[in-house]
């Protein structure tokens, strides 16, 4: 228990043998050398009709001094070590969560999904011929022998650090040693003795920031999170800026590779620290990112990514040393690079598809990526569509009059009275509204701008208050004294003097609401154009990723049009699915094989040179909601019928 996996066993079989032959998942990194201790399980003594047997716990061997010692250490009196205990009459035997080779992890998102544990790094405990004068196999070649011999492990090869640190390890373990393997394939590690923790780091680069997470990946378990901004943005806000960049500085590329690989290191290294280990006991890396990103990130000039037909360099999943990146890993680690689709959606996008899984929904999803770029899938199990639109930086607080990135003393939320027209905010770092402070309870943070969630709450409020009217412009014959024209475009007075940190008051210029239209109404052309080429008149989820996708109130999007109408209570925030894709493929290496057939499946429309973009885009720009919102027209399984008629 608790796979129930059962069968008759020759008396005397070690019950680690007993399991591998019933294919019960039972960890063992040492072999059965009672070294490891993974292979703990406790037996369930009693009657159990249930299964038709009555087990005794000395229907196994009595433990022995030296597993009795290993069982005092775990603190585990009443458990037995599989590979020490032998079976010599009926037994029922629990493996324990600690004691199951392949551990799950729950990605809690749009539903909950199980992950198996099972990535392409392993690491086994291993016992050498000694070398011996006559016998010239060679101390790789006896390793060789030993892998197969122990682990059923053929051909595989050995990374020349390894290699070189090979003999030492071997004298130094007296030839018994921990060996660290990529893929069943490359041996990149030997270590003397018995050596536990195999780590790796999941990254997800995305134009704005830089986010890693370090996992053990023998438990799936998360060790430390990291992020950074990237400071690419220093030579761009957004990709195309940084493309030229790259084109137009001949070392344009170097210093966007530099600044990128640099911070990766640091993050590596804040990440292993704070989990107590060291960067260099990270084996793997699994890296997303748009398709500049990748491509900046491997060092290939982006330029191509600047103009049509935007071809890739690559399109396909990528390993390659973190060596030649110069990311300071484990000297053998690996860096898997998730495939794309094509254009500027990237493995970022795949690792979305992966960690949400539209290919497996019957349900027409919607998925909405939103950084710099937006990245936008519409589909289901039978088709799957992808484009990326370039909403730019509004949604993060950039090119707004006193927009700021979200950090403690940005607005938020805000909510504005239609009567009066008078607006109270949320500041991120404190909970209370702003007409709850007080002279003599003044808040932790008094307001400092406004980030990407606030500015669309504040244009979606103006306009339900009616200060701001369908095609975006202030109502000049609204009563409210919170509208002031100090030019003819004129002004929201959000926060008064009072209320912020310079003491001015914060505005809401015209152009800040043109900016938001330009962003919105390029989302939602994306999206709009993908339903027409589907031959979709409505969506039956809709699910928003990326760290704006978490703060966003569904409400205000739809508002404002930034998504189709689609039941509220079907739009759904998943945060950072695209570092939690990353997180499955390098917790599974089965999940890379389901990327890159995914990848392959996704039929990707170029918005730069599709001649209906520009329509939808235009007739976009109005605000477009308000009434109704979170009503969807009938669509979704009719649709679907008729669809699959219509596509056959
Ligand atoms: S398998 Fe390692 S102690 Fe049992």
């Amino acid at each position: 228990m608790p796979s129930g996996r059962r069968g008759r066993v020759a008396a005397g079989t070690a019950v680690l043998a007993a399991a591998q032959q019933l294919g019960v998942d039972l960890e063992s990194i040492c072999g059965g050398r009672l070294t490891c201790h993974k292979c703990l399980v406790r037996v369930e003594a009693g009657d159990f009709p249930k299964h038709g047997l009555v087990s005794r716990a000395e229907n196994l061997t009595a433990v022995a001094p030296d597993e009795a010692a290993h069982l005092a250490k775990l603190g585990c009196a009443d458990g037995r070590l599989a590979c020490a205990a032998r079976v010599q009459g009926d037994v029922l035997l629990t493996v324990p969560e600690e004691s199951r080779a392949h551990k799950q992890i729950i990605r809690k998102s749009a539903g909950e999904r199980v992950i198996d544990v099972d990535p392409a790094i392993r690491q086994l405990y291993v016992t050498v011929e000694p070398a011996e004068l006559g016998h010239h196999r060679g101390d790789w070649g006896r390793l060789q022998d030993a892998l197969a011999a122990q682990w059923q492990l053929a051909d595989l090869t050995i990374d020349l650090p390894a290699l070189r640190r090979l003999q030492d390890a071997l004298r130094q373990g007296d030839w018994a040693v921990t060996v660290i393997v990529w893929q069943a394939r490359e041996v990149i590690d030997v270590r003397p003795g018995y050596h536990e923790g195999i780590f790796g780091l999941a990254v997800d680069v995305g134009s704005t920031t830089i986010a890693a997470h370090l996992c053990d990946l023998r438990t799936g378990a998360i060790l430390a999170t990291e992020s950074a901004m990237n400071p690419q943005v220093a030579y761009g806000e957004d990709l195309m800026s940084r493309v030229s960049y790259a084109m137009l500085h001949k070392d344009g590329l170097a210093k966007l590779h530099t600044a990128v690989i640099t911070t990766l290191n640091k993050l590596a290294a804040q990440a292993a620290r704070a989990a107590g280990w060291h960067a260099r006991d990270i084996h793997e890396a699994v890296v997303v990112g748009n398709t500049t990103m990748t491509h900046i990130f491997l060092n290939i000039d982006p330029v191509e990514l600047g103009q049509a037909p935007f071809a890739l360099a690559n399109q396909g999943a990528l390993d390659v040393k973190a060596r030649e990146l110069g990311l300071r890993l484990h000297p053998g680690a690996n860096v898997h690079i998730l495939p794309a689709e094509a254009g500027h959606v990237g493995a970022d996008n795949v690792a979305v598809l992966l960690a949400e899984a539209p290919h497996h929904q019957e349900a027409i999803t919607l998925l909405v990526d939103v950084g710099t770029n937006a990245e936008i899938v519409l589909g289901n199990r039978e088709w799957l569509l992808s484009a990326s639109s370039p909403t730019g930086p509004a949604f993060e607080g950039a090119q707004i009059s006193a927009g700021m990135r979200a950090a403690p003393g940005a607005i938020e939320r805000v909510r504005v009275d239609p009567a009066s027209g008078a607006a109270r905010f949320q500041v991120i770092g404190e909970a209370r509204w702003s007409d709850e402070w007080a002279a003599d309870q003044p808040p932790a943070y008094l307001a400092a701008g406004i980030c990407g969630s606030g500015i669309i709450e504040v244009v979606a409020e103006l306009y339900l208050a009616g200060i701001v009217g369908a095609d975006g412009r202030f109502t000049a014959d609204h009563p409210t004294d919170r509208l002031i024209w100090p030019d003819r475009a004129g002004a929201y007075v959000l926060a008064t003097g009072e209320q912020t940190s310079n003491g001015r008051a914060l505005l809401i210029t015209q152009a800040d609401v043109r900016a938001i239209q330009l962003a919105k109404a390029a989302l939602y052309a994306g999206a709009k154009l993908l339903m027409n080429r589907a031959g979709v008149t409505a969506v039956e989820r809709i699910v928003l990723a990326g760290a704006f996708g978490s703060y966003i109130d569904p409400r205000h999007a739809q508002i404002l049009g930034l998504i189709p109408d689609c039941p509220l209570e079907n739009v759904t925030a998943v945060g950072n699915a695209a570092g939690d894709g990353a997180r499955i493929a390098l917790l599974n290496r089965v999940k890379r094989l389901e990327a890159a057939e995914v990848a392959q499946r996704v039929t990707y429309v170029e918005t730069a040179v599709d001649p209906d973009f520009q329509a939808e885009f235009v007739a976009a720009l109005h605000f477009p909601g308000g009434r109704g919102v979170g009503e969807s027209r009938s669509g979704g399984a009719g649709e679907r019928r008729s669809r699959r008629r219509r596509h056959g």
